[in-house]
């Protein structure tokens, strides 16, 4: 676990735009991003896992790691992933990439991306991605260090979502809120 924070801290030295916070999620915020998964909740995927904070709490809530695909863009989370946990699917790609490398019908999308750093334009790309590879009741579950919801009303409306308010995390640093997000 030293060695994760080191290696967390390093990349947010190096690439501070791309990783957005000052530490991995605490394993309360990372408990509340995976609750309602088990063994029988089909295929899981996470965005922007880093070090693995919220991909160790998916496979706590007994998700088999056959089940679970993550994408992550920075090269060394990705050594790091694919050693401490070979039997989990990482793909060295950006989330927006998941259409057309994993099957469509997947259940839910574990998100740990810092949407609010990024452009309106490539959060809508993220999101679209995921309801494109998402099940019908498939759930994206977004948390954020905002007061409000990561997409702005106009977004979700556009895309045709409806967004419910999870748990606020006040032991995690900074706090977060956790948001689902699922199709009208
Ligand atoms: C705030 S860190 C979160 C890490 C981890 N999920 C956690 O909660 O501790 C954001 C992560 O998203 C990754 N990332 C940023 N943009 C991405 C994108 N478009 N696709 C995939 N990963 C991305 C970063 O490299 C970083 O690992």
């Amino acid at each position: 676990m030293a060695h994760e924070a080191q290696l967390f801290l390093r990349q947010l030295l190096t690439k501070p735009k791309q990783i957005s916070a000052i530490a991995p999620s605490s394993p309360w915020l990372a408990r509340a991003m995976a609750q309602g998964l088990g063994p029988h909740s089909g295929r899981v995927v996470e965005f922007g896992p880093g070090t693995g904070a919220l991909t160790r709490a998916i496979l706590a809530a007994g998700v088999p790691h056959e089940n679970i695909t993550l994408f992550e863009m920075n090269p060394e989370f990705v050594t790091h992933l694919r050693l401490a946990m070979p039997r989990v699917s990482v793909h060295h790609a950006p989330a927006q990439a998941a259409v057309g490398l994993v099957d469509m019908g997947v259940e839910r999308v574990i998100s740990g991306l810092p949407l609010l750093s990024m452009p309106p334009e490539l959060r809508r790309a993220i999101v679209k991605a995921a309801f494109d590879i998402l099940a019908p009741d498939g759930i994206y579950t977004q948390f954020t260090y905002g007061p409000n919801p990561p997409l702005s009303p106009e977004m979700v409306a556009d895309l045709g979502l409806n967004v419910s308010k999870g748990p606020k995390i006040w032991a995690n640093l900074p706090p977060a809120r956790v948001y689902h997000f699922q199709r009208r």
